[in-house]
């Protein structure tokens, strides 16, 4: 038996589809039902329903044996543990540096201003600004970066951006591209080995499915 960990929401959306091209299809639809634990259509693989940032954690310590996580979540997570051997190109988008319209950004790196920046990204951003050596002071938060800025909390966010609509509702504008993201499939390592007969064939599958 292996156990796959998804979380709800837009990853879930982009990913059974695709797991159902690779043979696997819900025994119940996941975004709808109450169970945590989900039967599939193969006897030998489950699903495991967690929060989009735990997913990395659960397969970590092998609670769950392969996962998928957005770029994003397993940049902060650090990848301990995992074996990272295939990128869904699913859930794309980019992590940016946002600012209020009308914030002169090259301005206040160049003047090596202290920037305030907000962002539930706290790992990959202090990466990003130490690389450019630009000061800043993190603040984390949970959720609505966007509000950051426009309440005086920070100068900067650090987000996701995909059709830009979120930023431009809230007169923001996109300064900087920190990295870009895509959902990718993660493997325990250890089961990786132990489990080999079972996942490889999944494995194969769910790269046949992308391409
Ligand atoms: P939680 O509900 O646990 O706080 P979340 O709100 O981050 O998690 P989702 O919004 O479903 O969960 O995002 C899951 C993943 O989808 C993110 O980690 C990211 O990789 C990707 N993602 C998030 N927002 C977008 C977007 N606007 N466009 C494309 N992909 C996105
Ligand atoms: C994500 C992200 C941005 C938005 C960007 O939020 O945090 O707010 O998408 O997408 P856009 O560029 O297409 O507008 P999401 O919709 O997942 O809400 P959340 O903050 O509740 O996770």
């Amino acid at each position: 038996m292996i156990s796959i960990a998804l979380s709800k929401g837009r990853i879930l959306d982009e990913t059974l589809p695709l797991l159902k091209a690779a043979g696997i299809v819900a025994s119940e639809n996941p975004d709808t039902s109450r169970k945590l634990i989900i039967a599939t259509s193969r006897r030998d693989v489950r699903l495991i329903i967690v929060r989009a940032t735990d997913v990395p954690t659960y397969v970590q310590y092998g609670a769950a044996d392969l996962g998928i996580a957005g770029g994003d979540v397993l940049a902060e997570h650090g990848g301990s543990g995992l074996y990272q051997p295939l990128d869904l190109k699913l859930a794309r988008c980019r992590l940016m540096v946002a600012v209020r319209r009308g914030f002169d950004y090259e301005q206040a790196v160049r003047q090596g201003a202290r920037l305030r920046v907000a962002t539930k990204y706290l790992q990959t951003a202090r990466e990003h600004f130490a690389a450019k050596g630009v000061h800043v002071d993190l603040i984390k938060l949970y959720g609505s970066m966007e509000l950051a800025p426009l309440t005086g909390l920070a100068d900067a966010i650090v987000d996701l951006v995909s059709t830009g609509n979120t930023l431009q509702a809230n007169d923001l504008i996109a300064v900087e591209e920190v990295a870009q993201i895509s959902a990718r499939l993660i493997i325990n390592q250890a089961a990786f080995k132990l489990k080999r007969a079972v996942i490889q064939p999944v494995l194969d599958a769910l790269t046949r499915a992308v391409k």
